[in-house]
Parts: C-alpha cells; structure tokens; sequence
C-alpha cells in the first residue's frame, strides 16, 4: 500500500531528477577533498547563505554537534530554547560528547529566545561559574509550531550576543522554509549568525545530509571535527548531487507545501472533534489537538488513519503534527482531510 505519508518531511524520498542525477554523479575521495560534486554543493551552499564556506555534513545532529565543538571547549555554556531540537532531541551529544553544558530558556510561544532572558542567563565572571560561549536559536522553531524568526530579531539577538562575546548558531534545519515563508533571501536571515547548520534532507528532499556553514576558518575546524566524529566520507559525491537539486530547485517550491499545509489546516478546522492551533500553519507543519468531546485518544486515531492510509505523527495523547512535503500533493491533501472526518466518526 502506497500511504500519504504527514509524519515529517525527513520522510521525503528522492525525485527521479535526483536518482539520475546521483547515478551519473563524478566522485573522488571526499576526504581528500577530491569530489568534484561535493566541492560543488560546498561553494554553492556558502554562496547561498552569504557565508565564506561550507562543510557536506551526513546528518543534522552531527552539524549541530560540530558547531557546537567548535565554538566551545569543555566547561563551557551554550544558551539553548527549552524546546530547541539540540537540547531535546540530540542525544545530550554536546554534553557527552563535548563536556558542554546546555543552558535551557523558556522558548516564547512564537520560537524566540526573549531578549531579557538571554541577557540574565549570560554568566558573570566568577570562578564558581561557567563560561557562557553560544546562543543557539532554532530557525524555524519546530515545536512552537514550525514558526519562522525573522531576520530583525536574529539580528537583535546577535548584537547581543557579540556584545557579551558569545558567538550565534542558527540551527535552520529548515531554514528555507524560513526564507520562503517571509519572502526574504536566506542569506539575510543568517547574515549576524556566526554559524548555520541546514538540512537537505527535509524538505529539500534530498535523501541524506546537512550543510554547516560559517567563515573558512570556522569550516576547517568544523571539517577536522567531522572527521574526528567518523562523518568523512568517501566517494559521497554520489549523495551531494541529489543535494544540488535540492538546493537548485527545491529551494524554489517550497511556497507549494506551505500553501498546502494551509489548505490542509483549513480542511481540518471543519471538521467537529478537531481543534487546529490558532495561527497554525506557519510554514509546512499543522499542529492541531483532539477536542476535549473526542473519547478516543491520539493513538487510536492514528491507527485509524493508517488503516485508511495516512501516516500521521501523534505527539501526545491528544496533539498531532502534521507536515507537508515534496510528496503532498493536493489530492493527498483531500483525501487526509476526508480520512480525518471517517476517522473521527
Ligand atoms: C529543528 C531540527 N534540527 C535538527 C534536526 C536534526 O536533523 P537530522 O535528523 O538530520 O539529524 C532536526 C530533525 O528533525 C530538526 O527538526
């Protein structure tokens, strides 16, 4: 059975543009800098995101973890969102890994760090202290809803930091759904962060890796790291020539998942039992909740809904988050909105 997959955009599964593309691939060995392919996607990511280079990562989690490597040494402290994905869903890798010690802040409801919390989380110089290094932000901020930070406050909270010393990493897994959404250039979005980490994987559908960015100096060591993580690839041009698509057309279509997710989220609100959060969707994610009246659960929904051939992800007992992508068309949308009435019958 072939199901209308909304768990997440990770899901994505390659394009026939991008099997060709990554079975005509030119490759060498990556390590010793040799693949032509991967050269390429490296330049073309760092010019895209205005940045002076670019290091081919295989996952997310291991960009964030590299940039957190770099930036900090151990003993250090990294202001995270309470709701981030680096200090909820990353293993604690910069604590086992990195003897780095998150500090966690209140993610306000729309993604942001509030300004006044940073500055009283920065700690003071005091030998029983540790040192503040980082503040990481999350662009667009997944849990608070898919929600997009503008370039003005990435702005606001890099002056701040670097007033205090503290470098800025953007974790933008999806930050070209940021860009897309605001209808602002990506690189503007990211122009006062020291370090980006994106994904290719997501909803540039790409079927592996991430892309760290940041000035040549921070990329060398970012490249040592990578290899000292096991993350040196070989002949991995093969994998960065679906990421050349991504970045050359999937960049450019992601105004159609968004618009979808609104047409899906519109769908919903029509529905009795369903409540769609208020300004849900932002960008490519619906977060809704089951009404209070509803007798069963988030589980057994989802169940039904597989039943009926839709893959939804329950975050809760009674939340679900629903994402759009490359492979949800509008007819996929449709048939989720029908599934969801006969399901919650
Ligand atoms: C906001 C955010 N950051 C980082 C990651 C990590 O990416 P990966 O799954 O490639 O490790 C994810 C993955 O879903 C994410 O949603």
């Amino acid at each position: 059975m072939e199901y209308i997959d909304l768990r997440s955009d990770t899901v994505t599964k390659p394009t026939p543009e991008m099997r060709e593309a990554m079975a005509e691939a030119e490759v060498g060995d990556d390590v010793y800098r040799d693949d032509p392919t991967v050269n390429h996607l490296e330049e073309l990511a760092a010019e895209m995101l205005g940045k002076e280079a670019a290091l081919f990562v295989p996952s997310g989690t291991m960009g964030n973890l590299i940039a957190l490597l770099v930036h900090c040494q151990r003993g250090h402290e990294v202001i995270v969102g309470n709701l981030s994905h680096i200090y909820l869903n990353e293993a604690g890798g910069m604590s086992a890994l990195g003897g780095i010690q998150p500090c966690p802040i209140q993610n306000q409801p729309d993604g942001t760090l509030a300004l006044d919390d940073i500055l009283a989380s920065i700690r003071t110089e005091d030998v029983h202290h540790p040192i503040t290094r980082l503040v990481c932000l999350e662009n667009t901020q997944n849990i608070c809803g898919g929600v997009p930070l503008t370039p003005e406050y990435t702005r606001r909270v890099s002056d701040l930091a670097h007033h205090n010393d503290l470098f800025v990493h953007v974790d933008g897994a999806r930050i070209f759904n940021s860009a897309a959404a605001q209808n602002v250039p990506v690189r503007e979005l990211v122009e006062p962060a020291d370090s980006v980490m994106f994904c290719l994987s997501k909803g540039l559908a790409a079927p592996v890796g991430s892309m760290l960015v940041g000035t040549r100096k921070f990329i060398t060591r970012a490249r040592h790291i990578r290899k000292m993580l096991g993350g040196g690839m070989r002949q991995v041009g093969i994998v960065a020539a679906a990421g050349l698509i991504s970045l050359e057309k999937m960049t450019k279509r992601l105004d159609d998942d968004h618009a979808r997710a609104k047409k899906l989220a519109n769908g919903l609100r029509q529905i009795e039992g369903l409540t769609v959060d208020t300004d849900s969707p932002y960008t490519n994610m619906v977060y809704l909740n089951l009404a209070e009246a509803v007798p069963v659960n988030a589980q057994q929904i989802t169940q039904k809904m597989r039943h009926l051939g839709i893959l939804v992800d329950p975050e809760n007992t009674r939340r679900f988050r629903l994402v759009t992508h490359y492979w949800i068309d509008e007819s996929a949308v449709e048939k989720t909105i029908a599934a969801f009435r006969k399901a919650l019958n």
